[in-house]
């Protein structure tokens, strides 16, 4: 017999579930999904983390690094959105490894989309302080500094733990807090928030294209790449390209690892399969469409600030306000500040939407507490115990832990969470071939493998403590399987009652 950590899902029992009560309100059409999806991506990826990704490991080549990570996410993204079309409920990677690898790697995934939902959102969350902190400081409005940070930092150098000096960031629980009290009323209301956000942002985004290409100067583009154009190292030994003095790899590849951040958030539109009007047509559209119009965005962004600033001279905390600020246009600066903090608000609305979402679906099929996380709200129908927990965690986890560590963290648990995706569309159209398959990844076997290429490809290509800590977050993880959910899975209890009724 096989193993029950294999069993999987069947795909008849997932669109049978979806025709039962206790389901969310399906209100979400084609546009509203790629304005959730936008929302979603465009953030502290490119306003704050372009920065260390041109000054300290790529140069002009930025623009490369965007391309690779990019190309990597339109692959992951074919696959989401062919997988989104079968099986069209909320979930997203967690429900469609749980149909195809089975429990066990279901299990890791949902697991690991906690990295990508809540440790990301702590993430955004510091990066919404620290520009909150410049805007009023535009203002000589100063919040002491002991209130606005983590409490301490990691010294990639030293490999420490280093103390900040601060006690607590306020401002990120405030942000944290706010962004909860909203999801918990609802999602047509969030969605209705979401919109406004998403368009001051991409006007902004529009703002810095159009008035930034003023003011390139073709000269800082040379040399185009002064890292290289490779940076992966294996564990801490560098393969290809050059190192920096803590053993870190440097060049476009490095840099693509970085800001692959920025690109996360385009399949959070899976998880919102089950509000979805039309899931099987609209789904896919709206990871496609949101992850496009952002690719050609960020590439022209890159090139942009890029050619505004030498490489060398790109500020690291606020770099694309302060490009502006450089050329002397304080007032773009402060434009741009503000619209940095309405984008970056966004992303924290979709990805705090998301993680409830992906437990509420491991709640139905047992493998965490269905009292607790699969509790829908009677009158806002939104899965508010879960909502309010991933609001304390992300609190929590931004006011205390340092933004590098928190980046680094959510960049390789998403793009493990591709590559267990790019795997599954394979395994999937092995052996379920006749399913129905509203939207095909095309280029078929090319696209999904290319997928898992790419993607493991960056995950080399960060600092090589990243996947020590993956490691001991899946063994926790792990620890909770074997000790939890096993025996709890709904799947396992009907393998029991069958048991029981042919004794
Ligand atoms: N892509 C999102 C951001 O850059 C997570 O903020």
């Amino acid at each position: 017999m096989a193993s029950p950590l294999f069993a999987t899902k069947p795909l008849a029992l997932l669109l049978e579930e979806m025709k039962s009560e206790n389901r969310l309100r399906r209100v979400l059409g084609p546009v509203t999904l790629t304005s959730l999806g936008v929302g979603a991506i465009i953030g502290t990826g490119i306003f704050v983390l372009t920065g260390v990704a041109a000054h300290d490991k790529a140069g002009p080549a930025l623009i490369a690094s965007f391309m690779v990570s990019g190309l990597a996410c339109v692959f992951a993204a074919l696959c989401y959105a062919e997988f989104a079309s079968m099986v069209p409920v909320a979930g997203s990677a967690y429900t469609y490894a749980y149909a195809t690898m089975g429990e066990l790697f279901a299990w890791i995934i949902g697991w690991d989309l906690v990295l990508e939902y809540t440790v990301c959102s702590s993430t955004v969350a510091h990066g919404w302080s620290a520009h909150f902190r410049d805007l009023l400081a535009s203002f000589d409005l100063n919040i002491p500094a002991a209130l606005a940070n983590a409490p301490f930092d990691y010294d990639p150098v030293s490999g420490q733990f280093i103390a900040t000096g601060a006690i607590v960031d306020v401002p990120a629980i405030a942000i944290t807090a706010i962004i909860t009290v909203i999801l918990v009323i609802g999602i047509r209301e969030s969605a209705g928030f979401n919109a406004l956000m998403v368009a001051v942002k991409l006007a902004i985004v529009l703002f810095v294209i159009a008035v930034g290409a003023c003011y390139v100067d073709p000269a800082n583009w040379r040399p185009f790449a002064p890292y290289g154009y490779t940076g992966i190292s294996i564990f801490g030994h560098t393969l290809l390209g050059q190192t920096a003095a803590g053993g870190e790899p440097l060049g476009a590849l490095a840099g693509a690892a970085i800001i692959f951040f920025a690109y996360i958030g385009f399949d959070s539109v899976s998880t919102h399969a089950e509000e979805a009007r039309r899931p099987q047509r609209d789904v896919p559209i709206g990871i496609i469409a949101s992850l496009l119009i952002c690719t050609v965005l960020y590439i022209a962004v890159s090139a942009v600030l890029t050619g505004m600033v030498r490489h060398d001279q790109i500020d690291i905390n606020a770099p694309v306000s302060n490009a502006f600020a450089q050329h002397g246009l304080p007032w773009a600066q402060r434009l741009i500040d503000v619209g940095a903090i309405t984008g970056i608000t966004s992303v924290l609305l979709v990805m705090m939407l998301s993680q409830p979402r992906v437990l509420l679906a491991m709640a139905r099929d047992g493998l965490v507490p269905t009292s607790f996380f699969g509790a829908v709200h009677e009158r806002f129908r939104t899965p508010y115990k879960a909502t309010v927990l991933t609001g304390l965690c992300v609190a929590t986890m931004a006011a205390l832990l340092p933004l590098r560590i928190l980046a680094e963290l959510s960049n390789i648990g998403t793009l493990l969470a591709f590559v267990i995706v790019c795997s599954a569309v394979l395994i999937m159209r092995r052996t379920h071939p006749d399913a129905e398959r509203p939207f095909r990844a095309p280029l078929f076997p090319w696209v999904p493998i290319l997928g898992i290429i790419t993607c493991l490809v960056l995950m080399f290509s960060l600092p090589a403590e990243n996947w020590t800590r993956l490691f001991v977050w899946l063994a926790i993880g792990f620890a909770i399987y074997f000790g939890y959910s096993r025996k709890r899975s709904v799947l396992a209890r009907l393998r029991a009652q069958q048991g029981t009724a042919a004794d």
